[in-house]
């Protein structure tokens, strides 16, 4: 996974201002939490600045949510530089693809899906195709490994890919057409790709069938058992002065 720094002084804006409609939304979030911990509202109004500014989250806008929240700046800055889900610099107008790169996916054809992604949009992720639509990073675990390997572009995983339904995704995102999410093979969401290999039966005929006669009948009432206190009370120890009964002195063979 690649250093994630903020983007050069050129590529920053020089200010960040919310939109009144994310603003109103952003003082929403912060309702929701107690007093003195609207801290807790930082990525999800990180995440909205972000689909504001193009996808990518600029200093000025780290400053912005900082000053909004009443959080030291760096506060802001660890979080936006720690997830993946935050851009720091320009992504692709179309479409910014995150390759999963960690062992399942790697094992499952990922670095193919790195290759597609190196000739169609730049040899270098973090930078722009030549169109402006697309770029790409690789990442670590996405947690759909089950349907290895994947990429997330925005919101959505697309999985069980090989270079060729990449290259389908891809297409559909030059043409504003996107696919479904999840699986692009014939697999329901996680389900096994052969079909399903357990709860094959019918639910209903897996129940047994209700017996006729009830199984206590009021006139024959449970018997009393011993209660679990007096069953499980432990045996009684000997009295103290009593102790060489139970553990004669060594040496004492009588
Ligand atoms: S390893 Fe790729 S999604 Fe988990």
């Amino acid at each position: 996974m690649a250093v994630r720094r903020l983007a050069p002084k050129e590529k920053q804006p020089a200010s960040f201002a919310f939109s009144a409609e994310n603003l109103a939304w952003a003082k929403a979030q912060i309702e929701k939490y107690p007093p003195g911990r609207q801290a807790s509202a930082v990525i999800p109004i990180l995440w909205r600045v972000q689909e504001q500014h193009e996808g990518w989250v600029s200093e000025a806008a780290i400053r912005a949510v900082a000053d909004l929240l009443g959080m030291p700046y760096i506060r802001v800055l660890e979080i936006a530089t720690f997830y993946t889900m935050f851009q720091l610099e320009p992504v692709g107008k179309k479409a910014h693809v995150q390759v999963c790169g960690t062992t399942p996916c790697m094992l499952r054809g990922a670095k193919d899906l790195i290759d597609v992604c190196k000739h169609r949009i730049h040899h270098d992720p973090f930078h722009l195709s030549d169109d402006g639509n697309f770029s790409w990073e690789e990442v670590e675990c996405l947690g759909a490994c089950v349907n290895a390997p994947m990429v997330m572009i925005w919101k959505d995983t697309y999985e069980d890919l090989t270079p060729d339904l990449l290259n389908k995704v891809l297409d559909g995102f030059e043409t504003g057409n996107p696919p479904k999410p999840g699986p692009q093979i014939d697999r329901q969401y996680a389900a096994p790709v052969t079909g399903l290999t357990s709860l094959k039966s019918d639910a209903k005929s897996s129940v047994p069938a209700p017996t006729k006669e009830p199984v206590l009948a009021d006139a024959e009432p449970k018997k009393q058992t011993e209660s679990a206190n007096v069953r499980e009370r432990p045996a009684p120890k000997p009295p103290m002065g009593d102790a060489s009964k139970t553990n004669p002195p060594k040496g004492d063979k009588s």
